[in-house]
């Protein structure tokens, strides 16, 4: 069964346009890979047994990062038996970049990607291939959280809720259930149809459902083995790297009004690392000693969101000299910032019953020139 989900109603490419070309193969399967060499003899065969039976024909592009085990000696002997072809990249490394390299090294007329690992059933290929073709949806996603999917039932807790919080987080790019899915095919039509790809990370297939203008995602129950040889790379930095990764996709959505919007939340965190500080220095220190500190850290606290999450498309120079920038920038601010609260809280205590009322004052007074100055001297176009 295929869940058929739609973004919005809009016109579906020509299926003719699916086999102008009939000498390509008719289905590409990329498989980005690192260290697979023990796994890729067990998928190739198991691929090729479940396109055969549906009478599917494909070529398997293998995308290596140069992997210091024997991957491409098994690709040689593999590449005896099936038409598999190894691509080695060896001055770049990444798995969504790598899956790129073989989207745009493919010659058929369906694209399919999957890991080497097992952990996407080979047994499911044509029934993502046959979605693709049938234009059941622009894109086609292999997925755990439709009626049907599944995990493995020891997947832990952390990992379960790790996926659950990201495909939250991108709720507002698409509707489909799975997302974070790294099994899933789409017709060379809609992949022509991407603009400006720069993935970074992970999330390769997001990437696509965004900057393909994906419209109609369909999802195709299956289980999610954990590999089955080796270990997986994603690390706590590719996890980081998603949050860069969407507020590059959200920007590319929503356009560029989406820079101040996620300024300001980056600005709420800070408001609050701001208000918890001061509680805990009022403790040991005066209003306007304890709001200098609490403004110090949350000032930090900022410089680290806006870098790496808001301003993350933006000219990174180096940690020290952009930090000093923007502490420098947030003066102004920090100085209404402090100097507002400070008059708030010893002129109107008493109406204002407590200092964080003051210090969130203070805070606003604060907020919109530090944008100003961040937007157009620190993290300038
Ligand atoms: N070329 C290349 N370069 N391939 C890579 C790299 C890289 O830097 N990093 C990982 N791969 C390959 C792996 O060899 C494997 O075939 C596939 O990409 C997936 O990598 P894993 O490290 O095994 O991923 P995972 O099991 O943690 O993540 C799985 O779940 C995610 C959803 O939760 C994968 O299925 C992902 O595709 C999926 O997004």
């Amino acid at each position: 069964p295929v869940e058929f989900r739609s973004e919005t109603d809009s016109e579906t490419p020509n299926s003719e346009d699916l086999f102008q070309n009939s000498i390509r193969p008719l289905v590409s399967i990329i498989v980005p890979t690192f260290m697979e060499a023990a796994n890729l003899p067990v998928l190739i065969p198991q691929v090729f047994e479940a396109l055969n039976e549906c009478g599917m024909t494909a070529e398997i592009l293998i995308v290596d990062d140069n992997s210091p085990d024997e991957t491409s000696k098994v690709c040689a002997e593999l590449a005896e038996k099936y038409p598999v072809q190894l691509l080695v990249r060896k001055t770049e490394r990444g798995l969504s970049s790598a899956v790129l390299h073989g989207l745009n090294h493919a010659q058929g007329s369906v694209l399919l990607v999957m890991d080497a690992d097992l952990s996407h059933p080979p047994r499911k290929v044509p029934e993502l291939v046959a979605a693709a073709l049938e234009q059941q949806g622009d894109f086609v996603i292999g997925s755990r959280y439709v009626v049907g999917g599944s995990t493995d039932d020891d997947w832990s807790f952390f990992r379960w809720l790790n996926s659950q919080v990201a495909t939250w987080m991108s709720r507002g790019l698409t509707t489909a259930k799975d997302p974070m899915a790294g099994f899933f095919a789409l017709t060379r039509h809609t992949y022509e149809q991407a603009r400006e790809l720069n993935p970074i990370g992970y999330k390769i297939g997001l990437e696509l459902i965004v900057k393909c203008g994906c419209r109609k995602v369909a999802e195709v129950p299956i289980h999610f083995k954990d590999r089955l040889h080796g270990e997986s790379k994603l690390s706590l930095k590719e996890q980081l790297n998603y949050l860069r990764h969407l507020a590059r996709l959200y920007r590319f959505k929503m356009g560029q009004w989406f820079t101040p919007l996620l300024f300001g939340l980056v600005g709420a965190s800070g408001a609050i690392v701001d208000l918890v500080l001061l509680t805990l220095m009022l403790t040991v220190a005066s209003f306007p000693v304890a709001r200098a500190v609490a403004i110090c850290g949350a000032m930090s606290w900022n410089f680290l969101g806006n870098r790496f999450i808001t301003f993350s498309d933006r000219k990174q120079e180096s940690l020290g000299f952009q930090y000093l920038k923007f502490c420098g920038s947030c003066t102004l601010g920090a100085i209404i910032s402090w100097g507002l609260s400070t008059f708030m809280w010893t002129q109107f205590s008493e109406v204002l019953h407590t200092p964080q009322i003051a210090a969130a004052i203070g805070i606003l007074g604060g907020v919109v020139m530090n944008f100003l100055l961040s937007n157009y001297l620190v993290f300038p176009q």
